[in-house]
């Protein structure tokens, strides 16, 4: 077997195991969390979407989701948008603020993000992203990469083509979630296509999509040679993913998480977004990222509908720590 970590430029990735970029879910606090319960298994971690018209226009809200805590790093800041002097500017303000990595958005299919011709418009427009990447070569001394889909639509499968272009302008790393634009999150994602691009290209390649196990994510190195697998949805239920997928690699047996380490996550969760972000943002992230965590506990459908009820996040704390008890006191 090769060995489970790969660089992007400078940076190690070690393991060879990615947080994916989920707009409205991967903020400071759950990358910090899911980096915290897979100590040592999450190789790199990468920020929502972040725009690049509001950045260059100092949008200060929209600058507050380039920060991070230490522990999270290595970390790739991904932007968004179409104008390559934007582009530019917003990759000089997340190196000045300690990004490892910056990366291009080449996927979103939101149409409030196409319509302008960012995310997966880009799939459609290769030189525009041709000028974008060569915006980035002169402007940055960190390494750049970009996540790309597997086309816009089944008439226009081309992430190999533009996987190739991006590596003659100088990207480092290529993440490919094989879905297009117009699947949307339907369907399936297309590992075969993921594995062409592998073979196309000499940088280090991110497959991305419906990785949802351990012996899962095992079997999509094997089938395709990737350098690395990106998680996203299924960290949400399963924050501990990574540290099941690092052990399996290793031959180590796998620690499955109690009841309690599920409600304590929530808590320290709840906790950190209570410190990143005003009161009623914060609230309506925990509601959603709670209930997500406690699906698959029995009795969870019941807890999840008190926890949307809850009216403050203290109450909400509460709620988890009594919850917490009582497993600590049925588990004794
Ligand atoms: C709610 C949500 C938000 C997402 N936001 C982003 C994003 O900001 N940038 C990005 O490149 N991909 C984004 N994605 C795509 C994921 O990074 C990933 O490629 C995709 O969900 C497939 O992987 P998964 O099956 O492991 O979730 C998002 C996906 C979801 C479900």
């Amino acid at each position: 077997m090769t060995a489970n970590r790969f660089s992007i430029g400078g940076v190690t990735v070690a393991p060879n195991l990615v947080l994916a970029p989920m707009s409205g879910i991967t903020d400071s606090a759950y990358r910090s969390l899911v980096k915290e319960r897979n100590p040592g298994a999450v190789g790199l971690v990468v920020t929502e979407l972040v725009s690049i018209e509001a950045l260059t226009r100092h949008n200060a809200r929209t600058r507050d989701m380039m920060r991070f805590r230490p522990l999270e790093r290595p970390i790739a800041i991904q932007l968004f948008g179409a104008d390559p002097w934007r582009m530019a500017e917003s990759a000089r303000m997340a190196e000045d603020l300690g990004a490892d990595i910056v990366d291009v958005n080449c996927g979103c299919p939101a149409p409030k993000v196409t319509r302008k011709g960012g995310g997966a418009e880009l799939m459609r427009r290769p030189a525009v992203l041709r000028e974008i990447l060569g915006a980035l070569r002169r402007a940055l001394a960190i390494p750049f990469t970009v996540k790309i889909r597997a086309g816009w639509d089944e008439g226009s499968r081309n992430a190999v083509e533009v996987a190739r272009m991006a590596e003659g302008e100088g990207v480092r790393a290529i993440a490919v979630h094989g879905r297009t634009r117009t699947q949307l999150y339907s369907g399936e994602s297309d590992w075969g296509l993921v594995a062409r691009v592998k073979h196309a290209v000499r940088v280090p390649v991110i497959g991305s999509g419906d990785v949802t196990s351990a012996p899962g994510a095992l079997a999509r190195f094997a089938e395709t040679g990737v350098d690395g697998i990106m998680v996203g949805r299924a960290t949400l239920a399963h924050p501990w993913i990574f540290r099941e997928i690092d052990a399996l690699q290793r031959g180590l047996p796998i620690a499955p998480p109690t009841p309690a380490e599920r409600f304590a996550a929530v808590d320290a969760l709840i906790a950190r977004l209570e410190e990143d972000l005003p009161s009623g943002a914060a609230l309506g992230r925990s509601r959603g990222l709670a209930c997500r965590m406690v699906k698959h506990l029995r009795g969870g459908a019941e807890f999840r509908a008190a926890l949307m009820r809850a009216p403050t996040i203290a109450a909400m704390r509460e709620l988890l720590t009594a919850a917490g008890a009582l497993v600590y006191e049925s588990a004794a």
